[in-house]
């Protein structure tokens, strides 16, 4: 099937690289206003985004989100972060008092602060913009708490690129629809599409032609996909601190 939508969402891939063009500032309240459209839980719109266009404080972020250059790079840097702050200001002024202390209320502001992300990472593509996801926002939490002077109850859940492309952005395969559709069950025997798709992503060069042994055939070589890429980043314990930090914004995680 096809039709405007649809083909905006297909032609999406991360843009690393910016020309230096500024965005106006008539197209970031549009981008964001765009995504506050998205479905909200309870419509309590438990998110808040940090634009950052000031290039000294870009650069900064880089430097705190793993030396990422197009975060330096790109105009616009938008932090999204998961935000329980303004509802425990309407619990103060209706004399209540907000529980926010359980897993399930970080997960709505969370999951909110994600889905508005996502959409307004759309209407960003639709003016011509490209964009990147920026997950390394939690590489340093504290010092970008510190920087963006987030209140108690707000924690950066993922930070954005914005900027006008160098080139149109490349699209990476997906996996095929067999492994993540699943028909009135989850079907867990996923083996042939996950094999077909390591093939796939290992024929694309985005992995630069590397080879990897073969697991329990010592010295016999294959190339390097999409299986040994992702569980390599899996099989290491990341962002270890993360509920310290969650816990010192308020989110106690119960
Ligand atoms: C939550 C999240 C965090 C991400 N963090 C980063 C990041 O820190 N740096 C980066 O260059 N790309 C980041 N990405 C982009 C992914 O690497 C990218 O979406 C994925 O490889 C698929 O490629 P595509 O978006 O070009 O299709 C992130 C994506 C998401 C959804």
């Amino acid at each position: 099937m096809s039709n405007p939508t649809l083909d905006l969402i297909r032609a999406h891939g991360s843009c690393r690289r910016y020309r230096p063009d500024d965005v106006s500032n008539e197209m970031i309240e549009s981008i964001v206003e765009a995504g506050q459209r998205a479905s909200t839980s309870s419509n309590m719109q438990a998110y808040s985004v940090v634009a950052v266009t000031d290039a000294a404080k870009r650069a900064e972020l880089a430097r705190l989100c793993g030396q990422q250059k197009h975060i330096a790079q790109a105009p616009v840097f938008l932090a999204w972060c998961a935000d329980l702050a303004r509802l425990d200001r309407a619990c103060q002024l209706r004399e209540l008092e907000q529980s926010s202390e359980h897993v399930e209320n970080f997960l709505v502001a969370a999951v909110d602060a994600a889905i508005v992300a996502q959409n307004a990472a759309l209407a960003a593509q639709s003016l011509g913009l490209g964009i990147c996801y920026i997950g390394s926002i939690r590489n340093n939490p504290r010092e970008v708490i510190q920087l963006l002077e987030l209140p108690r109850l707000v924690f950066p859940v993922t930070g954005m690129t914005i900027g006008w492309p160098e080139k149109p952005p490349r699209t990476r395969p997906r996996l095929g629809l067999e492994a993540v559709l699943h028909r009135e069950r989850y079907n867990p025997n996923q083996d042939e599409a996950l094999l077909a798709y390591d093939r796939e992503m290992a024929a694309t060069g985005i992995y630069e032609g590397r080879q990897v042994e073969i697991p329990g055939r010592p010295g016999e070589m294959e190339a390097y996909g999409w299986l040994e890429h992702s569980a390599r980043r899996v099989a290491q314990p990341m962002r270890t601190f993360l509920r310290e930090v969650l816990e010192e914004q308020g989110f106690l995680l119960k």
